[in-house]
């Protein structure tokens, strides 16, 4: 297969992490006999800085025409100290997952076998969570109306979502739901907010459509307290934009580290792949950063094209570099802790 990948390795760690993942990715490639045609593009801080747009549009075109986005993090502290900044490198990343139609971001939360100890959380309570988040990822309260008034002495941000939008991502839940354990979660606040209490109702009229399909509805407040304490209850969760950033932070908890999560975001045509975490700025050029969310996000690519070997190929390597301690500092503890770059080379020597 021929693969046109858009490369935006944006800020902080970005760069550092995207190499391991070309370098991952290229040994598949070469393994299983496809040809990867990388286009790098420029975006976040790194692309203020060089033509002041966080997300250009040249690099909206060689990413819609791409067939699919590997994108690493952003975000720089300079914008995060000054509340007055007109433009931040994140209205990028918004601005791409609204430009290529990214409504639905797939975060899946699994344990590592060999790292369940280095969770905070009780191996008994932990061990086995493989659910998965669909965060929705292009309404909500990020999108919505915002502004101030009273003389810059009110903000306001507005959730909006109409039912379509509902429709769309919780059909995804629903067939996700269906190859899995065929449970799906509804997680809302529609005990307080008209915004949930439409997801809700569509959620409920869709039922009939997935007879198989056992969908329970919760809110979201009992839902962080239940995650941690029974991860294992939960198999497919849907949720709106602003509660799945929330939950997702705190499910990678599970996993034991933040650097290990991978994610995708599908849309109407290009899919983006890229790890949950940010631009770490403090690790930023020190080759100490995690690699391995975002080539766990490339394995995730290679499934979406229906390439289901490579994708395990790439699994099966980042497990036994985690079971064989070629990890980087986070997750060392003490021992051997290898570079970023050192990681990316074994996992790429090792399909
Ligand atoms: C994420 C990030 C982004 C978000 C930020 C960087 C805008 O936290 O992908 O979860 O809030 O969506
Ligand atoms: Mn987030």
């Amino acid at each position: 297969m021929k693969l046109n990948i858009a490369l935006l390795a944006g800020d902080g760690i970005g760069p550092e992490v995207i190499d391991q993942a070309v370098k991952v990715s290229d040994a598949v490639a070469q393994k299983f006999g496809h040809e990867i045609n990388w286009q790098p593009a420029l975006t976040g801080a790194a692309a203020i800085d060089a033509v002041g747009e966080p997300y250009p549009d040249e690099t909206h075109e060689i990413c819609a025409n791409a067939d699919a986005v590997l994108f690493g993090a952003i975000g720089h502290p300079r914008f995060d100290n000054d509340p007055s900044a007109k433009v931040r490198p994140e209205q990028g990343l918004l601005k791409m997952r609204q430009k290529l139609g990214l409504f639905a971001n797939v975060r899946p939360t699994f344990t590592f076998p060999s790292l369940i100890d280095k969770s905070p959380l009780k191996r008994e309570r932990i061990e086995g969570t493989d659910l998965v988040f669909l965060r929705e990822l292009t309404g909500g309260i990020y999108f919505g109306e915002r502004g101030r008034k009273d003389d810059g002495n009110t903000a306001f941000d507005t959730c909006t979502y109409t039912r379509e939008e509902v429709q769309r991502l919780a059909k995804k839940g629903f067939e996700l739901a269906m190859k899995r354990s065929k449970r799906l979660c509804c997680v809302d606040k529609a005990n307080v907010l008209e915004s949930s209490r439409l997801w809700r109702e569509t959620v409920q009229a869709m039922e009939k459509d997935y007879p198989e399909v056992e969908v329970s509805y919760e809110f979201v407040d009992a839902v962080a307290m239940r995650l941690v304490q029974w991860p294992n209850d939960y198999d497919v969760l849907i949720t709106e934009n602003l509660f799945g950033d929330i939950l997702t932070d705190e499910a990678s908890v599970i996993s034991g580290s933040m650097g290990l999560m991978p994610s995708a975001s599908l849309g109407t045509k290009t899919s983006l792949f890229e790890p949950i975490h940010g631009s770490y700025p403090q690790a930023a050029g020190k080759d100490i950063a995690n690699p391995l969310a975002t080539v766990l996000s490339a394995a995730m690519m290679f499934d979406q094209f229906g390439l289901a070997d490579e994708a395990e190929a790439i699994r099966t390597v980042v497990n036994k570099s985690l079971a064989e301690g070629v990890v980087t500092e986070d997750l060392s503890e003490g021992a051997k802790a290898y570079k970023t770059s050192e990681v990316g080379d074994w996992l790429a020597a090792n399909i």
